[in-house]
């Protein structure tokens, strides 16, 4: 069709992206018939080059695992939350090359707004890629300090933001647990299919006053909030923060044009 304009994901796998049919709902609700969103499976990120100039007609693209930090060698710019954050999952095409934004960090502020208590003064924050990033990023910006904690321990440390904390999860007590009220689980165990896995945090530890936040929503409750919940904890998934970055990033090509 004439003046198409398609948006879409990269990444790799893609097959299981809530992300096309987030984008169909509200191109149909917007009565945006001149916009598709798809998703693009690009298992090695070094083809982006090419595969950016096969498809001139791709105006935007979320970004997803594996390519969030590796992306981002092929901008011609970053927005300043995506340069602080060293992760991107959101590009804009200009005609002098792509431009790379964070959203994960605002999605993720907006969804835990509402649960936050002022007893939410320090975070354990699990896990250390793109998404423990962005989080990290976010808790800070609103006071809350924020502890990493890796498979790999302490020799993890300068993988994150200058001055993060990392620690194994061996080293996890329950003085510890006590002392940081927010716990926010970034790391891919527990989706589906296996949604019997979860990472080595001792659940037993969480009590009431603890908030418990799983970035993954697929399945709606995972093991380790099912475990928290039971414990007392309030607990939150993923699903409102995908919603909120992907309208965030709606925002942004909006006002770039799309
Ligand atoms: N709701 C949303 O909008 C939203 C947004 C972004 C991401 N997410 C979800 O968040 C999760 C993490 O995303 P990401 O991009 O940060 O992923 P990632 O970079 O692939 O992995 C994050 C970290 O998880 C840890 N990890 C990986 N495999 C593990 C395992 N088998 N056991 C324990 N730890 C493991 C690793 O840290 P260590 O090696 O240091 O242990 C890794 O750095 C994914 O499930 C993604 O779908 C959701």
């Amino acid at each position: 069709m004439a003046g198409v304009k398609r948006l879409g994901l990269i990444g790799h796998p893609v097959g299981h992206s809530q992300s096309p049919s987030l984008f169909a709902a509200r191109f149909e609700r917007l009565g945006r018939d001149d916009l598709t969103y798809e998703a693009f499976d690009l298992p090695d990120i070094s083809s982006f080059p090419a595969w950016s100039q096969a498809n001139p007609d791709v105006v935007g693209l979320n970004v997803t695992v594996p390519h969030k930090s590796a992306v981002m060698s092929y901008l011609q710019n970053l927005g300043a939350e995506a340069e602080q954050i060293g992760a991107v999952n959101t590009l804009v095409r200009t005609p002098e090359g792509w431009v790379g934004h964070n959203t994960d960090a605002w999605g993720f502020r907006r969804s835990i707004q509402p649960f936050l208590k002022n007893t939410h003064e320090r975070a354990l924050v699990l896990g250390t890629g793109g998404s423990a990033a962005a989080v990290i990023w976010a808790l800070r910006n609103v006071g809350i300090e924020a502890a990493a904690v890796s498979r790999s321990g302490r020799s993890s440390e300068g993988k994150l933001h200058a001055g993060v904390p990392v620690i194994g999860y061996d080293e996890l007590n329950p003085a510890l647990i006590q002392h940081h009220l927010l716990v926010v689980h970034c790391t891919p165990v527990g989706m589906s299919p296996n949604t019997e896995g979860m990472v080595a945090f001792p659940t037993t530890n969480l009590g009431a006053g603890h908030l418990v936040v799983d970035l993954v929503y697929s399945p709606p409750e995972t093991r380790l909030l099912r475990e928290a919940h039971a414990q007392g904890a309030v607990v939150l998934n993923g699903q409102d923060m995908l919603r909120l970055q992907a309208e965030r990033a709606w925002e942004i090509w909006s006002e770039a044009g799309v």
